[in-house]
């Protein structure tokens, strides 16, 4: 491998989480969104980090609860570029898991993977288990070559052209993990782009990004069933300039049948009928319709007009997450998994200060993750911006606020793990009403 490493190895030392790798230049962890693909020398980008300590600590869980079988778990890191997502699989997971994993990266670009093979020999997963090997090619051949449980798709732009061939090289009971970067599609600001590849539209409102989760798992969901497979969505975040999907993939032929089940449309100041399906459908808690909600999901059998502007879809109208793998992810966990103790005479050249802010990077990237995972499947997504506007108040109510007092009143609320000041909650829509008029009447 060390052969085909680029002049400007040895670059420096970088860490993410509690992994080390070889970078050509020291990248700026400090700054979000995406980075240009590099002019040589390998490419990562750290606004992707925190993306890839949910990988470690889903993949943990997945383990953990046996949906990836007992034995050998063969993951492959199908974009690999610097191959610091698998390389932190192995590092980060406990012994008893990485020496369970047989993990391979693949990549176009021959350099990045030497790059990765090279930091991997220098800096070998403290435990010294688990095995890495690497693959030069094209993915749409390489992840044919045999089963995986768990793969992963971190394309640049959208992942649709990788879907397919990944879907059907999973296991009879697989994990996959899907980034995309092609927002400007995804949150309906490039509607031709967004019906071309995902064939939905998403209106443009503060609810885009989650509309456009719901658009890619909707996306899978398709794809898993044009080969007898039905999705369990695992965890659906929006971050940065990316969002990513993972889910749980099993062969079933029946699962499959129901696809459309999970699929229909979100609705924008909804009509009265719109809600009345939308209660009758189970997709709205009950409501005395005094005063209609600002959205509501409605299953893919209702006729909507498609070029209604207040119409988004057909989006993933079922739950973007499993409880048990979101509430596993724990600021602990994260901390016990993926964080680093400062050593004097680093070998990354790092500060106690910078030690402590990619501390901070992997509690962030778990942030309220945990506490969402009770309300994953409730109806509301509610923007307490979008609410102060709707109910006519002055200011938006404090969305801690709002989750506490819901939660007196005995329903399921928290706040969400969102771009946006927002919260979950499976609350009737009279009384968030309620609860919001209560700390500021209208003007
Ligand atoms: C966004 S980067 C991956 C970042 C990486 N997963 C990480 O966490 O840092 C996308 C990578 O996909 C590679 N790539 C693009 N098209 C490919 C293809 N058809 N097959 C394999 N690799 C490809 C590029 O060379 C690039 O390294």
């Amino acid at each position: 491998m060390s052969e085909d490493v680029s002049d400007d190895w040895p670059g420096v030392v970088h860490r993410e989480g509690r992994t080390l790798t070889r970078v050509s230049m020291a990248p700026d962890s400090s700054r979000s969104g995406p980075v240009s693909r590099r002019g040589g020398g390998v490419f990562l980008n750290p606004a992707m980090s925190g993306s890839r300590t949910r990988s470690v600590l889903l993949l943990d869980y997945a383990m953990e609860s046996g949906m990836l079988g007992e034995g050998t778990v063969y993951a492959l890191d199908g974009l690999a570029a610097s191959g610091i997502r698998a390389r932190r699989w192995l590092n980060e997971l406990p012994a008893n898991k990485a020496e369970r994993l047989d993990v391979a990266i693949s990549d176009l670009d021959k350099n990045s993977l030497s790059w990765a093979m090279r930091s991997h020999d220098e800096f070998p997963p403290v435990h010294g288990k688990g095995s890495l090997k690497s693959s030069v090619g094209d993915l749409r051949k390489v992840v044919l070559a045999h089963g995986r449980h768990w793969v992963d798709i971190d394309p640049f732009g959208s992942p649709l052209p990788f879907l397919d061939v990944s879907l059907q090289s999973l296991a009879r009971s697989g994990v996959i993990e899907v980034s995309a970067t092609d927002t400007a599609a995804l949150t309906g600001s490039s509607r031709g782009a967004m019906l071309r590849r995902y064939g939905s539209r998403v209106r443009t409102d503060g609810l885009a990004h989650d509309s456009a989760l719901r658009v890619m798992m909707g996306n899978l969901a398709r794809t898993a069933a044009r080969h007898d497979r039905a999705i369990e969505p695992l965890l659906s975040i929006w971050d940065s300039h990316h969002l990513r999907v993972s889910s749980r993939v099993v062969r079933s032929k029946e699962g499959a049948n129901l696809m459309e089940e999970g699929l229909g449309w979100r609705v924008h100041s909804p009509t009265e009928a719109e809600v009345e399906c939308s209660v009758e459908s189970g997709l709205h808690p009950e409501l005395s319709m005094d005063s209609l909600p600002m959205t509501c999901l409605l299953p893919l059998s209702f006729p909507v007009n498609r070029r209604d502007s207040r119409v988004s879809g057909p989006l993933w109208v079922g739950s973007l997450g499993d409880q048990g793998a979101m509430h596993s992810m724990t600021e602990q966990k994260a901390m016990r998994m993926c964080v680093a103790e400062y050593e004097e005479g680093d070998i990354a050249g790092w500060s106690k200060r910078d030690f402590e802010m990619e501390k901070r990077r992997v509690l962030r990237s778990v942030r309220n993750i945990e506490s969402e995972g009770s309300v994953i499947d409730a109806a509301h997504h509610i923007l307490v911006d979008d609410l102060s506007s709707w109910l006519g108040v002055g200011s938006p109510p404090s969305p801690t606020l709002m989750v506490e007092e819901l939660r007196k009143l005995g329903y399921r609320a928290s706040l969400a793990h969102y771009g946006k000041p927002s919260f979950k909650t499976d609350a009737s829509w009279d009384d968030i009403v309620e609860v919001s008029l209560g700390h500021q009447p209208p003007m």
